[in-house]
C-alpha cells in the first residue's frame, strides 16, 4: 500500500528543490502518494488563509509531510507559517543532523552533530507588544513540560542510535529563570541515562567552541532560537545551507523540511542545490519504514558528489536543480541495473 504524505512545495526556491526531491523519491522504489497542499502568501492569494483548512485536514489525515520553505515577512506581516504549522501540530522536537557528504572539501571534514531543537516555545511564541510608543516587549515561554519533553526526546534518540554526549545550551547566566529552567529539566533527564555523558555551555562561548572545534560536540540540545541560530552556523561546517536537513517531530505527526529558507535571492533560476530537501525526504523514507528506498536514494547522492561532476553551483558546480536530480536518478538507476541485468 502507498504511503500518503502531504507535499506543500513553499515558495521562494520551494516548488524547485521540491519537485527535484518528490522526482527522485519517486524513482527510489518507495510506494508515495502526494497529497500537494499550498501555504503562504500564495495560499492567502486563493483561499483568503495562510494555512488553508485543506493543508491542515492532509496533515491530519497523512500525519507525514515533506515541506518546502516558506517566506515569512520581515517585521510585520503576517506570522511564520513555519512556527505556526510546529505548534499546530505539536511538533516539539526539531531534528537536523549535520554530516559531510563524501567527497565534498569543506572547512571541516568528518562533522558528525547532531541538533536538537525545541520547537514550540522560547521567544518563537510570537507574543510581542508595544508598552508604550517606542518601547516593546516580546516574552520568551519557557515550561517545564516541554523542556522536559524535548530533553527526553534527545536522550531517547541518543541512547537508541548509540550517540555519545549531549551538551544543554544555554544562557542561564542571564535569563536565570526561563533558561534556569530550560536547563534544569536537561540535568534532571540527563540523570535517566547515565551511559551519555551530560555537559552545558553557554551559548556565546558555543558559538566559538563550535567554529574552533567542532568535533567536541555529540549533539547539541537547545531552546527555539538557539537552534534556529546554531543550525545555520553547522550547516557551513559541511558545505552551507543546501546541505542539510531537518525534520519536525511530534506525537503522531512528523513533517521533513530542509533547514534553509525560501532563499529569495536565486529563486526561479533552477540552481538552488535541492540536497538538504532530498536528504529530508530520506530520513522521511526512514520514518515510514522505507529504509532499502532510504539507502537507495542515499547511496546515488553520495555517488553523485564523490564523482563531482553534476553539483549545484552554491558547491563549487554548474549543475541545475534539475540536472541534479537527473543525476541522483541516474545513479540510482545505474546501481540497480547490473542486479536487474542478473534477474534476465
Ligand atoms: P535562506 O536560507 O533562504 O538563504 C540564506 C542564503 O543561503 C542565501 O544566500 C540563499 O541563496 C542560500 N541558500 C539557501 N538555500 C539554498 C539552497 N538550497 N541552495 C543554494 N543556496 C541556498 O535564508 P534567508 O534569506 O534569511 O530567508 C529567506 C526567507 O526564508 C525568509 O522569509 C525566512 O523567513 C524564510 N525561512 C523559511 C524557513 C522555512 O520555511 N523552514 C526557514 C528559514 C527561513
Amino acid at each position: 500500500m502507498a504511503h500518503r504524505v502531504t507535499l506543500i512545495p513553499g515558495d521562494g526556491i520551494g516548488p524547485e528543490v521540491t519537485s527535484a526531491a518528490v522526482r527522485i523519491l519517486d524513482a527510489s522504489g518507495a510506494k508515495l502518494e502526494w497529497d500537494k497542499q499550498e501555504a503562504g502568501a500564495g495560499a492567502y492569494e486563493k483561499y483568503g488563509e495562510h494555512i488553508p483548512k485543506a493543508l491542515i485536514e492532509s496533515i491530519e489525515c497523512t500525519g507525514v509531510g515533506l515541506k518546502g520553505p516558506v517566506t515569512t515577512p520581515i517585521g510585520g506581516g503576517f506570522s511564520s507559517i513555519n512556527v505556526a504549522l510546529r505548534k499546530r501540530f505539536e511538533l516539539y522536537a526539531n531534528f537536523r543532523p549535520i554530516q559531510n557528504l563524501p567527497g565534498l572539501p569543506t572547512r571541516y571534514p568528518g562533522v558528525d552533530l547532531i541538533i536538537i531543537r525545541e520547537n514550540t516555545e522560547g521567544l518563537y511564541s510570537g507574543i510581542e507588544h508595544e508598552v508604550v510608543p517606542g518601547v516593546v516587549e516580546s516574552l520568551k515561554i519557557i515550561t517545564e513540560k516541554a523542556s522536559t519533553r524535548i530533553a527526553r526526546f534527545a536522550f531517547e534518540f541518543a541512547r537508541r542510535y548509540g550517540r555519545k554526549k549531549i551538551h544543554a545550551i544555554h544562557k542561564a547566566n542571564i535569563m536565570k529563570l526561563s533558561d534556569g529552567l530550560f536547563l534544569r529539566c536537561s540535568r534532571n533527564i540527563s540523570k535517566e541515562y547515565p551511559e551519555i555523558t551530560y555537559g552545558e555551555h553557554i551559548v556565546d562561548n558555543t558559538c566559538m567552541q563550535l567554529v574552533m572545534h567542532p568535533y567536541q560536540y555529540d549533539m547539541l540540545l537547545l531552546e527555539n532560537l538557539y537552534g534556529d541560530i546554531i543550525s545555520d552556523l553547522c550547516a557551513a561546517f559541511v558545505g552551507g545551507l543546501g546541505l542539510v536537513p531537518g525534520a519536525n517531530f511530534g506525537d503522531g505527526c512528523a513533517i521533513f523540511e530542509a533547514v534553509h529558507g525560501s532563499a529569495p535571492d536565486i529563486a526561479g533560476r533552477d540552481i538552488a542545490n535541492p540536497t538538504a530537501i532530498l536528504l529530508s525526504g530520506v530520513l522521511m523514507l526512514r520514518h515510514l519504514g522505507e529504509n532499502e528506498a532510504a539507502d537507495r536514494v542515499q547511496a546515488a547522492i553520495d555517488r553523485v558528489y564523490r564523482s563531482r561532476t553534476t553539483l549545484t553551483r552554491d558547491v563549487g558546480g554548474t549543475a541545475s536543480t534539475s540536472q541534479f536530480a537527473e543525476a541522483v536518478i541516474e545513479a540510482m538507476q545505474e546501481a540497480t541495473a547490473p542486479v536487474e541485468a542478473e534477474r534476465v
